[in-house]
């Protein structure tokens, strides 16, 4: 088979190495890839929201299967138009891929049939919103932009002042563009977050191993919120009764509420979960493979994922071997100095072999923000590469992943000392 992976992060990465370990794949293109990806794929540039050129792109090299990994995408509809122009495709539809593109329609929706979440209201006008929040009176209080926003989206306000600069900031400075014209107003809760991403074939929901990711930018959970930097699977805060309970109150339920209204949703799915004091509730959910959560999660897959890639498309998920490694992996990403503020970029990164790599590490560097100069490698990006090693126990993962991290360096470079301490 001749594959495509459109994106061009850690997550697409660990992607790529996964799919290139079937026997079933002969050659694989990524869009648009990055210096780490090269390695193992061929990179076209082409921007992932580059619908137009991209479905050419896949229609001209007629692959055997588009797996589309990020959220623009999906939510501008890639999936639809590579599956009417012929072109089988991983992921859910536009229509699908709402249930991360609008907090509102994922808000409704849970209401609807009854999937546990946060205590919400929708508003599309700031001053009611404002006096919504002023009457409740409940802090701290979070306010979410409707559509995509980069992971910015959400504010967790502490008192009134914050919450109205939140707001404004939404929906009249329109820092989200059209993302902020609806907001969603919600109870804070309160313990530990898990993440679980699911295959999906409309009607057959599989969990993959559960996973945490790690979103403060520094140590003690401290600092403003990233794209998350690092991450460990399994998490320790998920026992098999919170999974068993989970896919009878979250995951089937949503599986069947998307079928029920329509849209049934075929692709991965991933479930933002919190372990509150009153059971797990839903946080968010994504219409893709979390990063970095995938970085941790697919090195712990044992069978084909392209099987299973192609079981989503035929409605066979349930006939179709998702087994599990045993052990534990880790990532530790390591991300521009600034980062997740302003950073720069094209600085050169030491301690990498040609291909990418740490040599004779035993751990795997996805690639996210790099790029080639000059044959130098050097930094392009936020999150710059995620270290992720596989181990018996999650300390046996943590200690490769940061042996390997620390061997690898760039002007400004930082990282979180704590990943899996939590
Ligand atoms: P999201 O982009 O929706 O995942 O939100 C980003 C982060 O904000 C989450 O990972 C949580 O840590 C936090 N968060 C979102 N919603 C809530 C909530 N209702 N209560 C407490 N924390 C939240
Ligand atoms: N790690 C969170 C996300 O992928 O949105």
């Amino acid at each position: 088979m001749k594959i495509l992976v459109v994106g061009g992060g850690g997550r697409e990465h660990a992607l790529v190495r996964k799919l290139k370990e079937s026997p079933k794949v002969q050659e694989i293109h990524c869009a648009p890839g990055n210096a780490g990806i090269a390695a193992d794929a061929l990179c076209v540039d082409i921007k992932a929201t580059d619908l137009d050129a991209m479905v050419d792109y896949a229609v001209q090299q007629a692959f055997d299967l588009v797996v589309v990994a990020p959220d623009d995408p999906l939510c501008m509809g890639m999936v639809d138009v590579l599956e009417a122009r012929g072109i089988p495709a991983f992921g859910p539809t536009r229509a699908a891929a709402a249930i991360e593109g609008s907090k509102v329609f994922a808000k409704e929706l849970m209401e609807k049939y009854h999937i546990p979440t946060a205590a919400h209201r929708t508003f599309e006008d700031a001053a009611q919103a404002v006096a919504y929040i002023r009457e409740q009176n409940s802090w701290p209080c979070v306010i979410k932009a409707d559509g995509l926003a980069l992971g910015k989206g959400v504010v967790i306000a502490q008192n009134l002042a914050e919450a109205e600069e939140a707001v404004r900031r939404m929906m009249e400075d329109k820092i989200f563009g059209e993302s902020g014209s609806r907001i969603v107003v919600e109870e804070f809760l309160t313990g530990p977050e898990v993440s679980v991403l699911a295959f999906c074939d409309g009607t057959t929901v599989v969990p993959m191993v559960s996973s945490m990711d790690h979103k403060r930018a520094y140590d003690g959970n401290e600092g403003p919120n990233t794209g998350g930097m690092g991450a460990i699977a399994p998490n320790p805060h998920y026992t098999s009764e919170l999974a068993e309970r989970c896919m009878e109150e979250i995951f089937l339920p949503t599986v069947q509420a998307m079928a029920q209204e329509g849209c049934p949703f075929r692709g991965c799915l991933y479930f933002g979960l919190m372990l509150t004091p009153a059971g797990p509730k839903v946080i968010e959910y994504n219409c893709r493979f979390g990063d970095p959560e995938t970085q941790v999660v697919l090195p712990l897959l044992e069978s084909d994922l392209v099987e299973i890639m192609l079981a989503t498309r035929s409605g066979t998920l349930a006939q179709t071997p998702v087994v599990w490694k045993q052990g534990a992996a880790a990532c530790v990403v390591l991300a521009s100095g600034g980062y997740p503020g302003s950073y720069p970029v094209g600085l050169t990164i030491e301690g990498l072999e040609d291909s990418g790599q740490v040599a004779q590490s035993g751990a795997v560097v996805y690639h996210a923000g790099t790029r080639k100069a000059d044959s130098q490698l050097v930094t392009a990006g936020g999150r710059v590469m995620g270290v992720t090693a596989v181990g018996d126990s999650l300390d046996d993962a943590l200690q490769s992943a940061y042996k390997a991290a620390g061997s690898i360096s760039f002007p400004g470079m930082h990282y979180r000392g704590d990943i899996g301490r939590y």
